[in-house]
């Protein structure tokens, strides 16, 4: 990473064109002084996914590759701009799916170098987060975000634009994780959040006994492989015994306990470091019932809670450009040296 001339005028309109690809979704956007959306493409592999339960990598790099030069230029278009009108192009470089994201960051690259403009790689999380200043351009840190999304549950400080301090993550499997595999096993398939959301409207949250888990001596930290275990248990000795398996009273109690728990340490560290603002961020922050959970508890506490619009919060490139912006300003240009870095923690440079 170089550091370029750190850039005070905030009054710039810098058009920044952002390439996503981590997962599953080949997304695109182009994005104005990291707050507006001028343009958002994205363009869904589930489908092709759901045939076999869950991502498969190599396929995903795949769909990434024939996909992304369409995806982006419908961005520019959308946007009514050409590439050399965009004053940089950003990409998420890190965490995700290696060979997905090295379609993306391999991309970005040679628009950058083909077009001579600024790159930018992106912390797919960091995106998240900044998500919220595309759909809240009042939002401005400090605050605390809860990250919650397919491969990440992240309870962090937003001490700054890119400064973070971590307070909790997920000892073992993310909270979409735990939703996909759940759905999976009753029969729901794959993506699991969306489809355990809308059937647990017909069942009763409070039907089966479901652990709420500490995790010993870290107040903040996440751990759902006991509930999911918890859940795949109940539903073994329900079938022994020969009794019907209510889906819908499985997905409302399972999502109950991941909202419980979610919401009880987050509105900890709130009040532990007497934050009054919370942000939520990530595909399982598109959650109607986690989104009512933290509407009612924050209502309760004088909390004011911000929230994507679903769109934005799961996949997308919009996220990319809001985050890219303020690396900038902070002087952040990657050359043509940047990779792709799946294991990449929230705050680390490459
Ligand atoms: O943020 P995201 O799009 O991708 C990652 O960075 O992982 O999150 C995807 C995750 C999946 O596990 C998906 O099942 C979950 O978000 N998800 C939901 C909902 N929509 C997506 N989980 C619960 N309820 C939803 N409505
Ligand atoms: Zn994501």
């Amino acid at each position: 990473m170089n550091r370029g001339p750190v850039i005070l005028s905030w009054e710039t309109e810098m058009k920044i064109l952002a390439i996503e690809s981590s997962c599953d979704e080949t997304a695109a956007a182009v994005v104005e002084d990291g707050r507006r959306m001028l343009s958002n493409v994205i363009s869904s592999q589930i489908d092709i996914h759901t045939l076999y339960g869950g991502v498969v990598p190599e396929i995903a790099s795949r769909k990434h590759t024939e996909r992304i030069n369409r995806v982006a230029d419908k961005a520019l278009s959308d946007a009514g701009l050409s590439l050399p009108e965009v004053d940089a192009v950003a990409v998420t470089c890190g965490p995700g799916l290696v060979g997905a994201l090295l379609v993306g960051v391999s991309f970005a690259k040679g628009l950058a170098l083909g077009a001579g403009k600024p790159l930018i790689g992106v912390h797919h999380i960091e995106g998240h987060i900044c998500a919220n200043y595309v759909a809240s351009p009042e939002l401005e840190p400090p605050f605390t975000a809860l990250v919650v999304s397919g491969g990440h549950t992240t309870l962090a400080r937003v001490t700054d634009y890119g400064e973070y301090e971590i307070l909790g993550i997920t000892r073992d499997d993310a909270a979409g994780e735990a939703f996909d595999k759940v759905a999976r096993a009753i029969g729901l398939g794959y993506p699991g959040g969306p489809k355990i959301d809308a059937v647990s409207d017909q069942g009763k949250d409070d039907s089966i006994p479901l652990p709420r888990a500490k995790v010993d001596g870290s107040e903040y930290d996440f751990s759902f492989s006991g509930l999911k275990s918890a859940v795949l248990n109940y539903l073994n000795s329900e079938q022994m015994a020969g009794r019907e398996i209510v889906q819908a009273d499985v997905a409302a109690s399972f999502q109950r306990a991941v909202v419980d728990v979610l919401t009880s340490h987050a509105f900890a560290a709130l009040e532990k470091h007497g934050e009054k603002r919370l942000a939520l961020a990530g595909g399982v922050a598109s959650n109607r019932h986690l989104r009512a959970a933290f509407e009612e508890g924050c209502r309760q506490r004088g909390i004011e809670l911000f929230c994507p619009p679903p769109i934005l919060c799961t996949d997308n490139a919009v996220m990319i450009g809001s985050a890219a912006y303020y690396e900038y300003k902070k002087g952040v240009r990657h050359g043509m040296d940047l990779n792709a870095y799946p294991a990449l923690k929230l705050g680390e440079s490459v």
